[in-house]
């Protein structure tokens, strides 16, 4: 998870890395009275979006009275950036910036540690200066268990070059955000424009931080940082029901066991449907993982029936650990669940451990709308084939 500026600003407070104070502002008028709070000569409006190139874009404007401020966040203020609308501002108060430098900690997944970065010329545009002067970026990978500690933090300010005036203090600062990568389990942490102030203080004037989702577990802090607002609300309902669903563009909803084979089912579906009229293709990813309990099966089909786009829903399940007997039931069981929410007709292929007991199953029930198949490619074959049909073609 990404956080957006003012989330990673606070979180930045919280462990005593210095900022600037900033309030959220979702109307002009409310951007009208941070700039009243906060009560400086200067102060910045900007847009809080989770892309890059927010200054760039007209995003970031200094304001020296509150009218203006309130002018700059009626313009910032439901802008289009990157393909990213603006719902809200931060009024931050503005710097006297003597320089400025950048810094970051990261996940090297490649060389499996982490990896800090520092140049003395940050601001804006870093990407262009890591491609056009490697030399100016200093680099180094940390060990992953110590981390960024004191003295990876002043290796990284050795290798970056500060000065002397400011070295000690942009260590410390480094360490931490060491401090706050390890306590927060993030993936990154970067700090684009850290500045001087023309009186000699080191501040964080723009963070970015992700968050490692699978620590999310020992943070129930972070249900707080969640945006919904650009999440697909049956993703948002999915994850409500602990599901893994992932809505995609097509027809044919998909449930399986095991991401492996659903990613492959969704292989089959696309490659099935290409020569078809119409070319249905997969409505969702959904891993029902290992137990496919009838509940499960049950919130599984709900969420896929809930996409009015999808025609068809293809259960492709191998049986392991969890028997097809069980899955057959879970079916069984969810059918009776969702009465006459279950509308669309439902291919099933069923493999693996007590096979035989649970097709038998699914024949004997009886379904009108549940149809055995017995392989996985025939059963993506028929699938597509009725997507197509109900796309128009026959
Ligand atoms: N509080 C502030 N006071 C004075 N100037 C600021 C302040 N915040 C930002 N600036 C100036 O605006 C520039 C851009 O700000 P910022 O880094 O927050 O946005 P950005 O880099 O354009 O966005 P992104 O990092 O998302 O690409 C900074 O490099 C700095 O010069
Ligand atoms: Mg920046």
């Amino acid at each position: 998870m990404d956080l957006f500026e003012y989330q990673a600003r606070d979180l930045f407070e919280a462990y005593g890395v210095p900022v600037l104070r900033g309030i959220v502002a979702r109307t002009p008028a409310e951007a009208g009275a941070a700039a009243e709070e906060l009560g400086t000569a200067v102060v910045v409006v900007k847009a809080q979006v989770k892309v890059g190139g927010r200054g760039k874009a007209g995003g970031v404007k200094l304001a020296r009275s509150r009218e203006e401020a309130e002018q700059h966040a009626a313009a910032i203020l439901g802008m289009d950036i990157n393909g990213h609308t603006v719902e809200a501002v931060m009024v931050a108060e503005g710097a006297a910036i003597a320089e400025e430098y950048y810094c970051s900690m990261l996940l090297d997944r490649a060389n499996r540690c982490y990896l800090a970065m520092a140049s003395v010329e940050g601001g804006v545009d870093i990407e262009r200066l890591a491609e056009e002067r490697p030399d100016a970026l200093a680099r180094l990978l940390l060990d992953p268990r110590t981390g960024l500690d004191a003295d990876a933090a002043s290796a990284v300010v050795d290798a970056a070059g500060f000065a002397d005036d400011v070295a000690g203090e942009v260590a410390r600062v480094l360490t931490l955000i060491g401090t706050v990568y390890r306590e927060s389990d993030a993936t990154l942490v970067e700090v684009n424009p850290l500045v001087r102030t023309e009186d000699g203080r080191i501040v964080a004037l723009d963070g970015k931080v992700s968050l490692d989702d699978n620590a999310a577990f020992r943070h129930p802090e972070w249900a707080d940082l969640r945006d919904e607002s650009r999440d697909d609300p049956l993703e948002v309902r999915a994850r409500e029901k602990g599901l893994n669903y992932v809505k995609l563009d097509g027809q044919v909803g998909v449930i399986g066991n095991g991401a492996g084979l659903v990613m492959s089912t969704l292989d089959v579906v696309a490659y099935a449907g290409k020569n078809l009229p119409g070319m249905p293709k997969p409505a969702n990813f959904l891993d029902i993982g290992g137990g496919a309990s009838a509940q499960v099966m049950a919130d599984g089909l709900d969420i896929i029936l809930s996409d009015p786009q999808v025609s068809v829903v293809f259960v492709n399940v191998f049986g392991g650990i969890t028997a097809c007997s069980e899955v057959a039931k879970g079916i069984r069981e969810a059918l009776i669940q969702l009465g006459h929410r279950a509308t669309r007709p439902i291919v099933v292929r069923l493999d693996g451990n007590a096979v035989d007991v649970g097709r038998a199953m699914l024949e004997e029930y009886g379904h009108p709308l549940v149809e055995v198949v017995g392989t996985m490619d025939d059963a993506a074959a028929r699938a597509a084939e009725l997507a197509s049909a109900a796309l128009g073609g026959n």
